[in-house]
């Protein structure tokens, strides 16, 4: 029981706030590019209460990103709006493009912690009416600039690099339309980026369908409660335990046809800086974001 009890604290004050910086270089900028420092963030689930996780937050600032890119599942309370834009801080002021998660709409519902390791939470997001401020949230970042990706294709100049960019709302909640932003993506673009919240199959591999190099994706929190030596248990999403966080190519084996030598794109999945305010602890599996710096495909 003493033991129990460690684990427990250890996950709910310790690793909970244990944030991580994660570096990654992606091989996939046009020869002789100049590298792009790319900021990804997911699932803070911010509640006003998080102080230590805004100051990191807004810390990750003086890694002078170029651009930075939100997976969703921002806020798990109905103030947090403003906590979360001051945590962006001058974040805000950099390029940067958004989803969102179901968490960004429907606020948390309290549950047995760790129900999720035995049955994924889609059918408890069948809630029809949003009850935390999803526009406000969103206003935020677009008055910045920030490109609004749900459902929607877009550009951003980011560094020296023409993006383009498609994105999905949460598949999860079945609010993804890819029908709405399907077709080649720019094949005159620097790169074409693809930004999801849930990194379920049957959306990523329209992604690579449509010529998309680099996915973008949130949600699985890496499997929040994870073993030392096994890791990842469960990702609450399609995507295979192997690729619930970190950088992997999709698909792994080869292209949607069977091809191995046909198309694919990397995919980095985030394990997530937060958890549900119902159930606020991780193990084996800290709290991140990552700085992605892309380089031209030549560089490796
Ligand atoms: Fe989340």
């Amino acid at each position: 029981m003493a033991a129990g009890a460690a684990a427990i604290g250890y996950a709910a004050v310790i690793e909970r706030n244990w944030f991580a910086l994660r570096r990654a270089d992606v091989p996939v900028l046009p020869a002789g590019a100049k590298p792009l420092r790319v900021l990804h963030i997911s699932d803070v689930h911010l509640t006003p209460g998080r102080r230590r996780l805004m100051d990191w937050i807004a810390a990750l600032d003086r890694l002078d990103p170029d651009l930075v890119v939100n997976t969703g599942d921002s806020i798990a309370h109905p103030d947090a709006v403003p906590f979360f834009r001051n945590a962006l801080g001058p974040l805000l002021d950099r390029p940067g493009v958004f989803v969102y998660g179901s968490n960004d709409l429907y606020s948390p519902k309290p549950k047995n912690p760790t129900r999720y390791l035995w049955r994924t939470s889609k059918a408890e997001r069948r809630r029809q009416v949003a009850d935390l401020p999803w526009t406000d949230l969103r206003d935020g970042m677009t008055a910045a600039g920030w490109l609004d990706a749900n459902n929607r294709r877009g550009r951003i100049k980011a560094g020296e690099l023409d993006i383009a960019v498609g994105g999905v709302h949460d598949s999860h909640i079945r609010r993804d339309r890819y029908n709405e932003i399907a077709g080649r993506a720019d094949p005159t673009a620097d790169l074409r980026l693809g930004i999801l919240h849930s990194p379920e199959p049957r959306v990523l591999d329209r992604f690579v369908a449509d010529g998309y190099d680099l996915l973008l994706a949130g949600h699985t929190h890496g499997g929040q409660l994870c073993l030392p030596i096994a890791g990842t248990l469960v990702t609450n999403c399609g995507i295979d335990r192997a690729r619930a966080r970190g950088l992997h190519r999709h698909p792994a084996d080869g292209d949607p046809a069977g091809d191995p030598a046909g198309p694919s794109a990397w995919l980095h999945v985030s394990a997530g800086l937060g958890t549900s305010p119902w159930a606020p602890a991780r193990f084996a599996c800290r709290p991140e974001a990552t700085l992605l710096t892309l380089v031209p495909k030549d560089a490796t």
